[in-house]
């Protein structure tokens, strides 16, 4: 059997198989039920963990829908992925929950049986300071739902599901190259990347667990503190200008214009039970937690009768200010921390149908063990050319950065964000890009038109450049997005310029 009659085998395979999952769902609902299983259920109008920014499972953006637009199929993505639910961040814990936990626990029976906290009699953290920052079982079970997606999503970008079955008519293909999945150091990326791994490939080429069997796939550690950002998935962590500290300081000066009305609220639930402004946050903090610990719906912290949908949209906003000026654009390193992700993934995309003739395997691409190191400089995660999908697991920092170097959901351009209260108006949303699994994409689509178009998703729903939509869809013409992402590179090339402290 030939080798191309192989690859005809396996890829006919995944269209009858594919042909069979849509039919048996009504059309055209193929997607909704690809995203269903990231819906909340309970709350069709309100739901708190929609409006808890980074504190939350997985949920799609509004309008996601990442069907491509009509006579178009996607020829190639990289995505920059966070990581799955963790039991909590250790800067929120010491900050604000540890505080009200503490105090919780020397005051049983301070808080009215029949009132909403009456709970908080007998409740117990599942927060402590050996599962800080650890990933959470259901946060495990989403990033294999997660790769399941991508499964469904993109079938023919990756290896054939055949590939390596025992006694399977692809068992004595050559494969040169593994497909690889890219991953921060930490082990809350490195446990998303495996789960992920699981759910997207079958069992015999998944490896021990999820790292990949080396021969099909490959899972790459990426060191998160390589002094040389054009190594690093975590380029914030290596730049001396990067800060959180500014916008925490907005956020808490929020809190104190906007807070005392939600304080008054719990005092009056337990009048004798000492709160303090920051158990506002703490609350809402423990009702996105306990959320991705035990399970959507378990938590009790998020009572309507404690907070209503106002108190979280306020809270919302209180991340918001956080994240404006950490990896936003009131930072002026965050264009820079997030455009070589941006250039690089480009540089893939255009590449995706040159083959490997250009682009000769380096040494490393194998992504052993030993040297589980990106290509060098300026190459920063481009791998070889040998795949279509790139899929990058990270911290939360990094994917608003790339939104930023996409220019999109640019808060400046609509107007600043008070501190005294909440702008309603602002683009700047961190809950539709930062829940746990949160991502920034771009995908190059071909089109009836047998033209290229680039587009951009965040969680799902495709986004619009204003400057460039003339594609199906709004997507941007190929040439055209690649002359913007070298107009990017030549403003916000310069990582090691703005990152420099001066003396
Ligand atoms: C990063 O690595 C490249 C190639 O190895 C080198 O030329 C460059 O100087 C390095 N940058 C830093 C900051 O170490
Ligand atoms: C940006 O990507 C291009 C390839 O498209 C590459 O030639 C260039 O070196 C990259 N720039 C940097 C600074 O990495
Ligand atoms: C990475 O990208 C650079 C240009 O940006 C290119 O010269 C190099 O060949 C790429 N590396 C690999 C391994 O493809
Ligand atoms: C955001 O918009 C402002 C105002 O138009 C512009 O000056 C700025 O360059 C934009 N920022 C980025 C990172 O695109």
């Amino acid at each position: 059997m030939s080798l191309s009659f192989r690859w005809i085998v396996a890829n006919v395979t995944i269209l009858i198989f594919a042909t069979l999952t849509l039919s048996v769902s009504s059309a055209p609902q193929s997607n909704q039920k690809v995203f269903s299983s990231f819906r909340f259920g309970e709350h069709p109008d309100w739901e708190p963990l929609r409006h808890s920014s980074g504190i939350s499972p997985y949920h799609d953006a509004p309008g996601a829908d990442i069907e491509p637009p009509q006579g178009c199929s996607v020829t190639a993505a990289a995505f920059l992925i966070r990581h799955s639910s963790i039991y909590a961040n250790d800067d929120e814990w010491e900050e604000y929950m540890q505080p009200f936990v503490e105090r919780v626990k020397d005051a049983k029976g301070a808080f009215p049986e029949d009132g909403p906290l009456g709970f908080l009699n007998d409740w117990e953290s599942p927060i402590n300071e050996d599962n800080l920052e650890k990933l959470t079982k259901p946060g495990i079970k989403d990033a294999e739902k997660f790769g399941k997606r991508f499964r469904k999503l993109y079938p023919h970008l990756l290896p054939p599901k055949k590939l390596g079955k025992k006694k399977g008519i692809l068992d004595n293909l050559k494969v040169k190259v593994p497909f690889k999945v890219w991953t921060a150091s930490s082990e809350r990326d490195i446990g998303t990347a495996k789960a992920f791994i699981r759910g997207a490939f079958p069992k015999y080429q998944e490896g021990h667990g999820g790292e990949g069997d080396g021969k099909y796939i490959s899972l790459v550690e990426v060191p998160n503190k390589d002094p040389n950002w054009s190594a690093s998935l975590t380029p914030h962590k290596v730049c001396d200008r990067f800060t959180k500290e500014e916008g925490r300081k907005d956020a808490r000066e929020y809190l104190r214009n906007w807070g005392p009305g939600p304080l008054a609220k719990l005092q009056a639930l337990a009048p004798s039970f000492e709160f303090e402004l920051k158990d506002v946050i703490a609350i809402q903090m423990l009702c996105g937690y306990e959320s991705v610990i035990k399970g959507i719906g378990k938590s009790k912290f998020c009572n309507a009768r404690i907070f209503d949908a106002k108190d979280y949209h306020d809270y919302e906003y209180f991340h918001d200010l956080i994240y404006h000026k950490m990896v936003g654009y009131a930072s002026d390193v965050a264009p820079y921390l997030g455009v070589h992700w941006l250039n690089t993934s480009t540089h893939n995309l255009l590449s995706a149908d040159e083959g490997e003739g250009d682009h000769p395997h380096r040494p490393y691409s194998a992504a052993s063990k030993k040297d589980p190191h990106l290509p060098a400089p300026p190459g920063l995660p481009n791998s070889t050319h040998t795949q279509k999908l790139f899929a990058y697991f990270t911290h939360r920092e990094e994917p608003p950065m790339a939104l930023v170097a996409l220019g999109l959901w640019n808060q400046t351009e609509v107007g600043p964000l008070p501190l005294d209260t909440r702008q309603k108006d602002r683009v700047w949303r961190t809950s539709h890009v930062l829940p746990f699994l949160g991502h920034v994409a771009i995908e190059r689509i071909r089109c009836d038109d047998k033209q290229n178009y680039i587009r951009a998703i965040v969680n799902g729903a495709a986004q619009t450049l204003d400057h460039c939509k003339d594609g199906p869809g709004n997507s941007c013409p190929i040439a055209q997005f690649k002359a913007f992402v070298n107009q990017r590179m030549s403003m916000y090339g310069d990582i090691e310029g703005a990152c420099k402290i001066e003396q």
